[in-house]
């Protein structure tokens, strides 16, 4: 069982009477693109909120690589090695593309600047931005971004903004990467290209992905195992074609 990475076990929260989530038995396994679906308001995101701190999980728990990990804050569960971009876009609008990457990598152990150094502008303040700002654009160049470096990132169009969260997210040197709705609002051309980067992630940086989509070719191309969520219940899992093709899910999605 050492090739699994994300294990939740029974896990579930509710908010006042309602139950988002119940019951969740999700085992990702190294390496894999993974997918999450479900009709709207099936409890998709809160998944991703208690995988990374945001909401504390009412009922059982998660494990990354054996590790449970429910109960730590947003960033302890970050340097364990969970990444996550949102639903709605959040970028620092006011920053250059570049920068917004940079933030990311303030999370990583090498990069983390004593307020010391910072504070009094000492040599190693200006080494440690140097290096960070290189790798920044060595990140920016497998996203497409390395031109557009030093524009705002509220400039750039929406589908290089989606690019640009996933860009900060990878820079946190994640082993589990949470993409919420990816593809939403790409046209088929830039939804083509992030499938080949999402592929080019999991072979060439050796992450596993657990990915929230409702375009189901998106999906269906690259998740190799899903989950279908309806009202917080599993109500599938399989491939892609065994559970899209489950009897109760095509009525929980004609019945939406
Ligand atoms: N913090 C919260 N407080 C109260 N209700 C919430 C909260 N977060 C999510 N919910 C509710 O949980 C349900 C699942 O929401 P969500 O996870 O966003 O669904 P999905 O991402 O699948 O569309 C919805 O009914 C939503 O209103
Ligand atoms: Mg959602």
């Amino acid at each position: 069982m050492n090739d699994v990475l994300l294990r939740t076990e029974n896990l579930g929260i509710s908010f006042g009477g309602l139950k988002a989530v119940e019951g969740l038995n999700l085992e990702v396994r190294k390496g894999q693109l993974y997918g999450l679906v479900g009709p709207n308001g099936a409890g998709k995101t809160t998944v991703f909120n208690m995988l990374t701190g945001v909401n504390l999980p009412t009922e059982g728990t998660f494990f990354l690589d054996g590790e449970e990990l429910r109960g730590k804050s947003q960033e302890a569960i970050n340097r364990k090695g969970i990444a996550r971009t949102f639903q709605n876009i959040r970028l620092f609008v006011n920053m250059s593309v570049v920068r917004n990457v940079m933030v990311g990598l303030h999370n990583q152990p090498e990069f983390h600047c004593n307020a010391f150094t910072s504070m009094f502008r000492l040599p190693r303040h200006y080494e440690e931005e140097a290096t960070m700002r290189d790798k920044a654009k060595e990140i920016l160049k497998i996203f497409d971004l390395y031109e557009e470096r030093n524009n705002l990132s509220c400039n750039l169009p929406y589908g290089k903004q989606r690019k640009l969260e996933i860009a900060r997210a990878l820079a946190t040197n994640p082993k589990l990467l949470l993409l919420d709705e990816p593809a939403a609002g790409m046209n088929p051309n830039e939804t083509e290209d992030l499938m080949t980067i999402v592929r080019r992630l999991r072979d060439e940086f050796d992450l596993t992905i657990l990915l929230i989509e409702h375009d189901m070719h998106f999906v269906s191309g690259l998740c190799d195992e899903i989950t279908v969520l309806n009202f917080g219940q599993t109500l599938a899992h399989g491939t892609p074609e065994e559970a899209l093709n489950d009897p109760e899910v095509i009525r929980a999605y004609i019945g939406n």
